[in-house]
């Protein structure tokens, strides 16, 4: 089973390289150094090289604030990007596995989004991502979208890296108490786009479609604080607990709106690819501290 990955030094690109010896897979890194995936004449001709059974992309522009005031390039990365890999997947009849996000979303809803709510996203990323699930749908029926949130992961900057850093600075900060979601860790999303790829090659077919996928549990920025300080003393990430507090949206004004509740329903998910399952986002923080611990916060 040959993968060829996109976006391979993100978070998640990251971790898919970190946990794909567990698997008789072989890898074909790629990033945007070497491989740009608004370039459809580089894709195809890599793809004519390489023959991938199966393409993963964990490439996006990720700038959810940047992209405000850089929506073209935003645009060409996340809608057209993803169309140029469905594109050449469904030329080789191979399925392209991609990565959304709860940015889809308005952010108003008071209960758990489902896959097939509608979609009405608030941000230039939002919109970006928004079109480019659709393009990838349109280019290509052999497709899985994980429509995920929060993204923190061992490689990369993030919030947790971000909270470990001024906690070590300053004995209290402030963080957004009235946005809720579910952080999810970086590990998980590719332990489960690797257990996709398993299935496709034991099975020849995969439940195409979008699906929300995120780590089980809810909190806000400020709980999801609370636990990184809580997590990171007990590790000695931390010399001592900052006190953490809860401000609103409005004192931390941003570019881009962010949504003030994007809780995902993962049922349907969890219903069609039962093995793989929804893991808890305090496990998945866990993991990344005591990874950080050996390798370091850079
Ligand atoms: N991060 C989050 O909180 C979050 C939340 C929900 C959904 N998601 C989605 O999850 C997926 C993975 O996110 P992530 O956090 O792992 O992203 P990330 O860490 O920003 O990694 C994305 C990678 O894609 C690369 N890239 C950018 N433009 C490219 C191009 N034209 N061609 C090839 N590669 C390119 C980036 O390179 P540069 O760094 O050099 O630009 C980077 O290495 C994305 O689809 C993202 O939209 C993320």
């Amino acid at each position: 089973m040959k993968i060829l990955l996109t976006g391979c030094d993100g978070q998640v690109g990251w971790e898919i390289c970190r946990q794909a010896p567990e698997y008789n897979f072989s890898i074909i890194p790629t990033d945007v150094g070497n491989l740009d995936i608004t370039d459809l004449g580089a894709l195809r001709a890599l793809q004519e090289k390489e023959r991938a059974d199966i393409i993963i992309n964990s490439a996006a522009y990720t700038a959810v604030d940047k992209a405000e005031s850089d929506q073209e390039l935003a645009h060409k990365v996340n809608a057209v990007g993803a169309q140029n890999l469905a594109l050449v997947a469904a030329e080789s009849n191979i399925p392209i596995l991609h990565i959304s996000t709860d940015y889809i979303f308005d952010g108003r809803s008071t209960t758990p989004y489902l896959d097939e709510s509608t979609p009405a996203p608030q941000s230039v990323y939002g919109k970006t991502k928004l079109a480019g699930e659709q393009l990838v749908s349109e280019a290509n029926p052999k497709f899985v979208t994980l429509r995920t949130s929060w993204v923190f992961g061992i490689e990369g900057n993030n919030f947790v890296k971000t909270m470990l850093r001024i906690g070590n600075d300053n004995d209290e900060i402030s963080v957004v108490a009235d946005q809720f979601g579910s952080p999810t860790f970086a590990g998980h999303i590719a332990r489960a786009l690797l257990l996709l790829t398993e299935q496709y090659k034991n099975e020849g077919t995969l439940a195409w479609g979008n699906y929300n996928f995120c780590d089980s549990g809810i909190t806000t920025w400020h709980g999801f604080a609370s636990k990184i300080m809580e997590q990171g003393l007990a590790r000695q990430q931390l010399e001592s607990l900052p006190i953490v507090r809860p401000i609103r949206t409005q004192e931390y004004p941003t570019p881009a709106v962010r949504p003030n509740y994007s809780m995902m329903d993962c049922s349907k998910f969890s219903k069609c690819f039962p093995k793989i399952g929804i893991q808890s986002w305090e496990a998945g923080l866990i993991e990344m501290l005591d990874a950080l611990k050996t390798k370091g916060t850079s």
